[in-house]
């Protein structure tokens, strides 16, 4: 009668598959570790930029309705001073442009006076208008992320 032959000691099938299961296993989870690492340390920025730089002021003539293009905004310069009305239309977001009697916009035709207060079409509210700031050179910053009161003005040091 023939004895077992005994059990091999060096490196078997399964056990080389065991090992690149494990192998495997580690891969993705130091993969997965790795991309919530680089997640929770990623500057935080989910849109556009709510701040821009509009100009100096002395750039904005008083009496004068200035579009800027980058924050869509209209810089209306008065004798009570300075304001930030938006672009965009409240109906569906379209780019309103001035017109005679105030603002229009192409898309649908809401039309809107001059303090940006609607006066006809779809538009279901006024123009928003935005907090702006003057920093020590004299340059006009709005802010897109705080509304203000409609005639809010900005009074720069020398303003009448
Ligand atoms: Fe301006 Fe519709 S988007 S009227």
């Amino acid at each position: 009668m023939a004895e077992p032959s005994p059990p091999p000691s060096g490196p078997t099938r399964r056990r080389f598959l065991f090992q690149i299961g494990v192998a495997s296993l580690a891969a993705v989870v130091g993969e997965a570790a790795w991309a919530t690492v680089r997640f929770a340390r990623a500057p935080l920025s989910y849109g556009p930029p709510l701040k821009h730089l509009l100009g100096r002021l002395s750039d904005f003539a008083r009496g004068g309705t200035t579009y800027v293009e980058d924050a869509k905004v209209f810089v209306k310069r008065d004798d009570e001073g300075v304001r930030a009305l938006s672009a965009v239309c409240t109906h569906l977001g379209c780019t309103v442009r001035r017109a005679e009697d105030g603002f229009v916009c192409p898309c649908h035709g809401s039309q809107y006076d001059h303090d940006g207060h609607v006066t006809g079409g779809p538009a279901p509210a006024d123009l928003a208008q935005y907090e702006l700031t003057l920093d020590a050179a004299g340059r006009l910053t709005v802010d897109l992320g705080r509304p203000v009161d409609r005639g809010t003005h900005l009074r720069a040091h020398g303003e009448s």
